[in-house]
């Protein structure tokens, strides 16, 4: 298990990413306006607690610590290959999925996750004993399990998360990579990192007296991960209630069913379609009840559905295509006898002697081997979380947000330029560019919930996180606003012509254009979701979400 790289430690920020899910970032299917214009809702408005204090210098001066630290174990990780052994794993055919644990600050994620690789038989006895002395010597007892994820000094001695643990496990039908982000509300961007890479979700809630109150009200973490994991394209959930054997709890129908009756109508209105995405479930990740296997009627009489194991070996994503142009955000990069990358292929596939392109610097590379789930392989697949070693560029020539791309491959493809135009010629031909490099883009926004006194306006600035990038931005133009209360079937010939608006309200879905300092590598929604969906963040709050809907023509950076 090793640690992901916190976004805002990064030395040049960019930070998200996602999977190119067929669904939208936005909205609930039975909405018919859904598609483009999202609602927004009072849930959402309910976003973010303006009383809560920002406490990013803090923050930042801890992520820049363990930005260290994550060095070394990523370093560990690659360097123990001989020791893992070099197996060619591509001859395990099972399905791929990136699960990022998301919840309320100590909702049991990491207890869950530990729990988890407990019941897979990944730790064993002495270690469980050790942890539980050295929770003990710590006066935290109960954290022990959650000592499974959180591996570092400050997030044992304080009982949080602060990085994004990681971790591997394997059902029937499929392997899992664990992502368990931090709650706390001082860890967002390093929770958008790990959400950003992951397919499911499972929201974890505490079903403790005043505790799922607590996660669920204004400024509650429960909240602003449901959003924030809808638009980072995270596609389904699953959705634990965790705590059930709590002596406030003792295993109650009723407040099981307080608990998802309030949920669902909150999920709904943060885009997802609860009947045929989410899943709920009731758990003891401190006991493992109905976790591995299914509960017993000693513990839990009355839930006879299926335990999490079960929920998530039975999950379907979208398929994504192995064939499609190469597209890896580089989350994290480091030497070690050559310059490694980390980060999740988001489309195409990489092997081993593959040519390829980092981007933006268009630096030409070779691909010398590639580790997944730290073993060796020939050649990883879209979805897959990799560290590829690449022969002809410099760690420090790469920064976290580059993009590991495929070159211009017009030859092998040819022919499909002449024939019809169907959807995999597109592909073919989206296969035959790098991805491109720009200062501006076009984008749909939805306003959550501005600062206190804030407009939406021309000069507006904030924080963009999109695929692996965090990268400070500026908001140049406001150029339509989109009216989401529009009749779907009115008169086209009533259209009025569209002022541009000078501002916009909380609330409101708008097109505007967005500047960056630094070239960036993005791509349109519409071609590749997961590279073209993103939040904006100001003083340690999401203020909106959206999506990319044009970029500057190919070859030029910016707009003319
Ligand atoms: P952050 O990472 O800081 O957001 O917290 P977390 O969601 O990872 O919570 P963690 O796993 O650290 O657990 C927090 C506390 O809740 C610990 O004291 C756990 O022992 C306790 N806890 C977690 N799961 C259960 C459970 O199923 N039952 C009971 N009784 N306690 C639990
Ligand atoms: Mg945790």
């Amino acid at each position: 298990m090793e640690h992901e790289l916190p976004a805002e430690a990064l030395p040049h920020p960019p930070s998200v990413v996602e999977d190119g899910a067929t669904d939208d970032w936005s909205k609930e299917d039975d909405d018919p306006m859904a598609e483009d214009h999202p609602q927004p809702s009072a849930a959402v408005t309910d976003l973010v607690d303006p009383h809560l204090e920002d406490t990013k210098a803090d923050i930042q001066s801890g992520l820049q610590s363990l930005q260290l630290e994550t060095g070394v174990k990523d370093k560990k990780a690659i360097t123990d290959e001989n020791a893992e052994g070099l197996d060619d794993k591509e001859e395990n055919k099972k399905r791929h999925f990136n699960v990022v644990f998301i919840g309320h600050v100590d909702a049991g994620k990491s207890t869950a996750g530990g729990q988890i690789l407990l019941l897979s038989g990944q730790v064993d006895d002495r270690t469980i004993q050790k942890y539980e002395k050295e929770a003990k010597d710590k006066s935290r007892e109960s954290w022990y399990m959650a000592y499974i994820m959180d591996t570092n000094e400050e997030e044992r001695v304080k009982g949080i998360t602060v990085e994004v643990g990681r971790a591997h496990f394997e059902t029937e039908n499929t392997r899992f990579t664990i992502l368990d982000a931090p709650g706390h509300k001082s860890y967002v961007p390093n929770m958008i990192s790990g959400a950003s890479q992951a397919d499911v979700g499972v929201l974890v809630i505490s079903a403790r007296k005043g505790e799922f109150e607590t996660g669920y009200e204004k400024g509650g973490q429960t909240r602003e991960h449901v959003q924030l994991a809808k638009t980072l394209g995270v596609s389904k959930l699953v959705v634990v209630v965790n705590k059930m054997d709590d002596p406030t709890v003792k295993w109650s129908k009723e407040r099981f069913h307080e608990i998802e009756s309030k949920m669902v109508p909150f999920l709904k209105s943060s885009g997802y379609n609860v009947k045929k995405d989410v899943q709920f479930l009731p758990i003891s990740a401190l006991f493992g009840a109905n976790m591995k296997t299914r509960m017993e009627k000693s513990i839990c009489d009355w839930w006879s559905g299926p335990c999490l194991f079960e929920v998530l070996d039975s999950i379907e994503v979208p398929p994504r295509d192995p064939n499609g142009p190469v597209r890896m955000p580089i989350i994290d990069k480091y030497k070690d006898m050559g310059t490694v990358v980390m980060g999740k292929i988001e489309s195409g596939s990489i092997s081993e002697g593959d040519n390829l392109l980092v981007m933006p610097n268009k630096a030409s590379v070779k691909v010398l081997s590639i580790i997944c789930d730290e073993n060796k392989v020939r050649r990883a697949g879209p979805g897959e979380n990799v560290r590829v070693k690449l022969a002809g560029v410099e760690e420090e020539d790469i920064l976290a947000g580059f993009v590991l791309s495929s070159v211009d491959s017009l030859g092998h493809r040819t022919q499909c330029f002449f024939s019809d135009t169907s959807d995999d010629d597109k592909l073919f031909i989206l296969a035959a560019k790098p991805i491109g490099a720009v200062s501006e883009f076009n984008a749909q926004l939805q306003i959550l919930e501005l600062l206190d006194n804030a407009i939406f306006t021309a000069g507006y600035k904030a924080v963009l996180h999109i695929h692996s990038i965090v990268e400070e931005c500026e908001v140049v133009e406001l150029l339509e606003e989109i009216d989401t209360k529009k009749k779907k079937d009115a008169d086209p010939r009533k259209k009025k012509a569209k002022r541009k608006p000078l501002f916009v309200k909380n609330g409101a879905v708008v097109v505007c254009r967005i500047q960056v300092t630094n070239l960036i590598c993005i791509e349109s929604f519409s071609d590749f979701a997961q590279l073209g969906r993103f939040t904006l963040r100001t003083e340690g709050k999401t203020v909106a979400v959206g999506k990319v809907v044009a970029l500057p023509p190919a070859g030029s950076p910016a707009f003319a």
